[in-house]
């Protein structure tokens, strides 16, 4: 053969392994809050199903036989943002364990942790860190004084993929602390920790970073930007739904998929999540250069609806745990004559959150005998609006009044102890203003709903002065009354473990509220014992909660406590209600 000709054939082979070697592909699946949607569900447009980890194990299965099957397709990573915890009565009944196994039958190739991992506490997280048989990653928390945890999570962990390192950093967000109880951990800035880790990465030679975490979309883009090193950031937490083009169900995008971040210096650093409940899986192809730089990418998320096929395997696990599952389903435990409203507990009185509370009532007045002939030694009760999950439609066919132990358990689903607690009146009306404190910055879980009190809100006002009045029932009387609340008088009342630990914010019940007693109860078994009680309850708004000028009710919403308030809308609402606030204050400042 002609030497030239060999020369060049073996020239142009060189070039194309070399452009081989420098162009590294890889392709991406991930999805994050998957809450416990173990099982497809109906929650798409005509009420399809979709989701269920089987459509997630199936595409997962697929894109890994194709790129195992060296068919010229990518390796494949597979990602998860965490928040599996929590959600539908199979985590409610099977908690860390159906998680746990789950997850291991999906094969996650890292994930990290979710705020919602923490729900039950540090004990209900520790054995699932420990059967996990995945990495999983979290840069930003101090373990240090929680060995089991220290020892299963890892701040990054470095995975092989053909050869090339791909470094991936966990992280979560801080906001943790105040939504779930953490034990001795604690939560740090994320761009920091990724920082450094970064710093370690890049020491042992990895120049391929993926940062991996459940803050929210809006820190996701802060570390895809303020991180220089970081080339490619994977989120949850605000189940932001990235899409190009027309949407395929009713989400609406927030942005194209994916997002798309430019540093200082010029590099673009793609940004992603995929919704949640399992519904969609994030799916997107990157190119590495030789020296870790990402020079293209491109994708789209897969719809799970029925045109994906369910995997057996994750079927067959399914039906592992339906049996004590399907006990809750089918164990009545009382009737409603209304719709357990559900949806807006954290706007305003919801009447869900009413038979709620009135379960705490009930129960702490019917274990403890009350002073002298007095009806209850605690009056009063409050909880998070974010402790109701759903609302339950039971009222008519096919339940026709009855709910279940599935019913409670999948609205109610954190299983929050009971405390009676000692409060001054000043401490209570604080603890009212931190719960309306939200202009949006938080996820308005904070709102409480009550027992035993009435008060009224005005959105207008600043965060910290929106209680217009407040009336608390009494307890030691014969028969129960509303009067105002006194700053130092002393107020009995029953709360859960979650706004004593200063969930949601709560630092007021926190670090002010007396501990009386820890029940042996905690909230969804309070509302179940409660209707197994009383058989048949008819659950109402009654006015124990009225709000003005709040931006996210319609004026229709926005109801009035004297219908006079409706008829003089026409003549100037806003003077009549100014009038009124000036009179409530007024009396309020007299007392
Ligand atoms: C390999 O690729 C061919 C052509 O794209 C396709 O028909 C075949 O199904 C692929 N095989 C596997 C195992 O994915
Ligand atoms: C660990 O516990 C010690 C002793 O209780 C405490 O002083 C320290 O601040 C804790 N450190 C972390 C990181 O939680
Ligand atoms: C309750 O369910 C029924 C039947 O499934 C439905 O027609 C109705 O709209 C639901 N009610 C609410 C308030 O969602
Ligand atoms: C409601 O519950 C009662 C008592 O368990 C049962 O007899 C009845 O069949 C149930 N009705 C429906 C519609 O499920
Ligand atoms: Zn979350």
């Amino acid at each position: 053969m002609n030497s030239v000709l060999t020369t060049y054939v073996i020239g142009l082979l060189s070039v194309m392994v070399m452009s081989a070697e420098e162009e590294f592909k890889m392709t991406i699946l991930h999805n994050n809050d998957m809450h416990a949607r173990f099982e497809q569900t109906t929650e798409s447009k005509h009420g399809r199903y979709v989701g269920g980890f089987g459509r997630v194990a199936t595409i997962v299965k697929q894109a890994r036989a194709e790129a195992a099957s060296r068919n010229g397709s990518a390796p494949v990573l597979y990602l998860n943002a965490g928040d599996t915890y929590t959600g539908t009565i199979w985590f409610s009944v099977h908690r860390w364990k159906i998680a746990a196994r789950f997850l291991n039958a999906l094969k996650p190739d890292v994930t990290c942790l979710g705020n919602h991992e923490f729900d039950d506490g540090i004990s209900g997280l520790d054995p699932f860190v420990t059967a996990a048989d995945f990495p999983i990653v979290a840069a930003n928390i101090d373990f240090r004084n929680e060995t089991v945890l220290a020892a299963n999570v890892k701040p990054h962990v470095v995975l092989n993929v053909e050869g090339r390192k791909v470094g991936i950093i966990g992280y979560l967000t801080p906001e943790t602390e105040l939504m779930a109880t953490i034990g001795n951990i604690r939560i740090q800035d994320e761009v920091t920790a990724i920082r450094r880790e970064c710093e370690r990465l890049k020491k042992e030679g990895v120049n391929i970073i993926i940062a991996l975490g459940h803050s929210g979309f809006k820190t996701d883009r802060r570390i895809a930007e303020e991180v220089k090193d970081v080339d490619l950031v994977i989120g949850g937490h605000t189940n932001s739904f990235l899409w190009n083009g027309p949407p395929p169900d009713k989400e609406k995008p927030e942005d194209t998929y994916p997002s798309r971040v430019v540093q200082k210096n010029g590099k673009i650093v793609p940004v992603v999540q995929a919704y949640a409940y399992t519904k969609y899986m994030g799916k997107l192809d990157v190119v590495f250069d030789k020296e870790g730089t990402l020079v293209r990418f491109q994708g789209q998320p897969i719809l799970l609806d029925e045109k994906i096929a369910q995997d057996g395997e994750m079927l067959a696990l399914l039906e592992e745990f339906r049996p004590a599952v399907d006990k809750y389903n089918k164990q009545v435990v009382g009737r409603t004559r209304t719709y357990l409203n559900g949806e807006t507990c954290r706007l305003r009185e919801c009447n869900f959150g009413n038979v709620l509370v009135d379960s705490f009532v009930d129960y702490v007045t019917t274990m403890y005998k009350a002073e002298g002939s007095y009806w209850t030694s605690a009056p009063i009760a409050i909880v998070n609006g974010g402790a109701i999950r759903m609302s339950i439609n039971a009222s008519i066919p096919p339940a026709n009044g009855n709910i279940t132990a599935g019913d409670i358990l999948g609205a109610v689903p954190f299983r929050q102890q009971l405390v009676t607690v000692d409060m001054l009146g000043k401490d209570l009306l604080a603890t009212l203003e931190l719960g309306a404190r939200s202009d949006g910055e938080t996820s308005r879980g904070e709102f409480l709903q009550v027992s035993g009190l009435k008060v009224v809100y005005d959105f207008s006002r600043p965060p910290g002065g929106r209680v217009v009045s407040a009336k608390a029932r009494c307890g030691r009387c014969y028969v129960p009354t509303y009067s105002p609340v006194a700053p130092d008088v002393s107020y009995r009342l029953v709360t859960t473990g979650f706004l004593l630990n200063g969930g949601d914010g709560h630092t007021v019940v926190r670090d002010r509220a007396i501990k009386v007693n820890l029940e042996d109860q905690d909230d969804s078994e309070a509302l179940r014992r409660y209707f197994q009680f009383y058989r048949v309850l008819t659950p109402q708004e009654e006015e124990r909660i009225v709000v003005y000028n709040h931006p996210l009710l319609p004026p229709e919403e926005e109801y009035a406590p004297a219908s006079a308030i409706r008829i003089e809308r026409s003549v100037g609402l806003n003077v009549i209600l100014t009038l009124l606030l000036i009179m409530y204050q007024t009396i309020n400042i007299s007392k």
